[in-house]
């Protein structure tokens, strides 16, 4: 949102398990009219889902640029090591979207994997805090809103929620401005969207 503004421009999806974030996650990198988008995949649901091949080096994921799609198997460079294969593809995502203009996209799907309410990558920070003056906006997606970091919820732009009947989850999307007798309440599939610069809301449904 925003393109060239140094509005924050981080995108937060929140709900239970099943009620259709990465859904929403998917379509929305396939709609948005993107330079790139970067996907950190280590469970291959992404490249499965999206039918696309999911790439492994330094190479590999240069040349995906130009297709637009950089799908990172974390498991071909880093065995055994996730956490340093996130925060490389965090800093690789960073670096490459500084080359050009256009809106980049980086999704992290299951965000609670890799940072919490006390500890976040400087890597994925970094992306957070100033990924916006390189025209690059993290779309995250996590059951529990209550343990992302500041860093994250403080630059987010847009909160989506998906139903969820986690009591700490919707205390955390009341604190986020969210409307929770709505969200408690939406039928699995459906979402309604804030917007903390605009005060906007949206809803909709996947399924
Ligand atoms: N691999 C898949 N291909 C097609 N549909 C799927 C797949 N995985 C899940 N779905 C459908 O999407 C629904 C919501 O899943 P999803 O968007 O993955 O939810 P969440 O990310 O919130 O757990 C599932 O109930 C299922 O019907
Ligand atoms: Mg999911």
């Amino acid at each position: 949102m925003g393109d060239h503004t140094l509005e924050p421009a981080n995108t937060l999806l929140v709900g239970m398990t099943g009620s259709g974030k990465s859904t929403f996650a998917y379509r929305y990198l396939l709609n948005a009219p993107a330079a790139c988008r970067f996907i950190f995949d280590d469970l291959g649901r992404a490249a499965t889902r999206l039918k696309v091949r999911p790439v492994g080096t330094v190479k590999q994921c240069e040349d995906a640029l130009a297709s637009r799609w950089v799908i990172f198997n974390p498991h071909v460079m880093f065995p055994g090591a996730t956490r340093d294969a996130f925060r490389w593809f965090c800093k690789w995502t960073y670096e490459v979207s500084k080359r050009g203009p256009g809106k980049k996209l980086l999704l992290v799907d299951e965000i609670w994997q890799w940072q919490n309410n006390l500890a976040i990558p400087q890597e994925l920070a970094l992306v957070c805090q100033t990924g916006r003056e390189e025209n690059l906006e993290l779309v995250c997606a996590t059951q529990m809103p209550h343990k992302i970091n500041s860093s994250i919820t403080g630059q987010s732009t847009e909160l989506v929620c998906f139903r969820t009947d986690e009591r700490l989850a919707l205390d955390a999307v009341r604190d986020l401005r969210g409307d929770v007798a709505k969200v408690e309440n939406l039928p699995m599939g459906h979402w309604i969207s804030y917007n903390r610069i605009t005060r906007g809301e949206l809803a909709g449904r996947v399924f």
